[in-house]
């Protein structure tokens, strides 16, 4: 089955706090690793930034499955297309950076500007999904 990858942003429902990313990551862990699924997890300011790798079939059904969970709303696709080669292979699901405060609203008006554009196309949202990881790094 041929692999595909895809990008959302979508905004986190109120009140959503550490334990329920916490119970998102342990869901998404077990189920992706039964799926062939990778991929990583972000959230700054109230807002997913999710990416996903895996069999174009597997995908569908998660994105049914997020559509219809009450923990966000509003999912905006950057992009969806097929992929070559795992950039998150060694994750069922990575997780970070998650960011409150300041920074964070910095980050999520960057998020904020990149859905506005939805679809934006592949390279955009990987470029600033992976300078939002350096970043935390740093
Ligand atoms: C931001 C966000 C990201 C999620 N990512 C995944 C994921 O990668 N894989 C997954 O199976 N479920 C993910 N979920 C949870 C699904 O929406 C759904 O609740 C879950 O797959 C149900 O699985 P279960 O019936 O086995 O508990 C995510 C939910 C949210 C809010």
């Amino acid at each position: 089955m041929p692999l595909q990858h895809l990008a959302y942003i979508s905004v986190a429902a109120p009140g959503i706090g550490q334990a329920d990313i916490e119970r998102i990551l342990e869901q998404s862990r077990r189920n992706n690793a039964s799926r062939d699924i990778s991929g990583h997890l972000q959230c700054h300011g109230g807002l997913f930034f999710q990416i996903l790798e895996g069999p174009g079939t597997a995908l569908d059904e998660l994105l049914a499955r997020l559509g219809n969970d009450p923990r966000h709303a509003d999912m905006r696709l950057l992009f969806r297309e097929p992929l070559q080669r795992r950039q998150f292979a060694d994750w069922s699901m990575g997780y970070g950076p998650c960011v409150a405060g300041d920074a964070g609203t910095h980050a999520a008006e960057r998020l904020r500007r990149l859905r506005d554009t939805a679809p934006c196309g592949t390279q955009r949202a990987l470029n600033l999904f992976l300078s939002l990881m350096t970043e935390a790094d740093a």
